[in-house]
């Protein structure tokens, strides 16, 4: 019996010979060069059952590209809420991702040994959908991983906590954190008792002062952080204010880490004019994106 959805046989196991010579596959002669039909594998009837059943989930999605984006955001938001269209839209990406990986394209240039499970990131796909409790790429988190382990317990501010996830893992690399939060959004406050269970369930809890403060509010001292990440704001005015007000307790030979967002062009915009500006002498731009993650360093004087 075939399942006319996938093309495949049903109840038959995944080699069963397809009898649709309808089919472009099934009109090709086998591999023997004889007419038999091509015999299907199990990994081509799993995916043809597949993009049969994605195709509705995805011309939904299509259909929306033609509504306003807050109508979209809340459309794909009820989609992925379903539990089968989530199901069938991950499996898809699963299989998509599987597809597309290669060790000569992905293993990286720039690490010369695998020191730690941080080194191996790039096993794995970095992106909005490995996002959770930390809302960074798999890639940013364990590039940032890397260089805390490789300082003596750096001190860190976050700019921006939302949930906490990064500010633990910050902790966990080694880091004393100053992780700040403005609340504005009505309710990153509630996150903290939670955050603060978590810290105290590993031992981190004294490594960490979460602080409710506008970035822009909290005095800084000079010359007192190793690193700065900059992630609570896409917008132009509110990167440049946080840049001048947060850039002086980057001590010398620091860092200041901007979370870049390249779809919303704000931060980008601030950022390539402070690139352009010889009078930020003191700023040195690695050359690369990490991630999202782009390292503006202090020249010492
Ligand atoms: C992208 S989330 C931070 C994600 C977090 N760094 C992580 O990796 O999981 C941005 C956060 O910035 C906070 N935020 C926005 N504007 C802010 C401001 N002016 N001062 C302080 N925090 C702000 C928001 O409340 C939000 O929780």
């Amino acid at each position: 019996m075939e399942d006319d959805q996938t093309g495949c046989p049903m109840g038959e196991g995944p080699s069963a010979t397809h009898p649709n010579s309808a089919h472009p596959d099934s009109a090709q002669p086998g591999q023997d060069g004889g007419d038999r039909p091509r015999r299907r594998s199990a990994v081509t009837c799993v995916r043809r059952g597949l993009a049969q059943s994605l195709r509705r989930p995805v011309r939904a999605v299509e259909r929306l590209a033609l509504r306003p984006w807050a109508v979209r955001r809340e459309l794909i938001g009820q989609l992925l809420d379903d539990p089968a269209s989530r199901q069938r839209i991950m499996t898809g990406l699963r299989w998509r991702q599987i597809d597309r990986a290669d060790f000569d394209r992905q293993t990286p240039t720039d690490i010369e040994e695998i020191r730690g499970f941080e080194d191996c990131h790039w096993l794995f796909e970095s992106g909005p959908p490995n996002c959770s409790l930390s809302q960074l790429r798999f890639d940013e988190a364990a590039d940032l991983y890397h260089r805390i382990v490789e300082l003596d317990h750096p001190r860190v501010a976050e700019l921006g906590r939302y949930k906490g996830g990064t500010t633990l893992l910050l902790a966990a690399a080694g880091a004393e954190v100053l992780s700040l939060d403005n609340d504005a959004d009505g309710g990153q406050r509630q996150f903290v008792p939670a955050l603060q269970r978590a810290l105290e369930r590993f031992g981190l809890e004294d490594q960490v002062e979460p602080v409710v403060a506008d970035v822009l509010d909290y005095e800084v001292d000079r010359s007192s952080f190793d690193m700065v990440l900059l992630h609570c704001t896409p917008d132009y005015d509110l990167s440049w204010g946080a840049f001048r007000h947060w850039w002086p307790s980057v001590k010398p030979g620091g860092a200041f880490i901007f979370h870049l967002t390249p779809e919303l062009p704000g931060e980008v915009q601030m950022v390539h004019e402070l690139q352009h500006d010889p009078s930020w002498s003191d700023v040195a731009f690695e050359p690369d994106l990490h991630g999202e993650n782009l390292y503006a360093r202090k020249i010492a004087p």
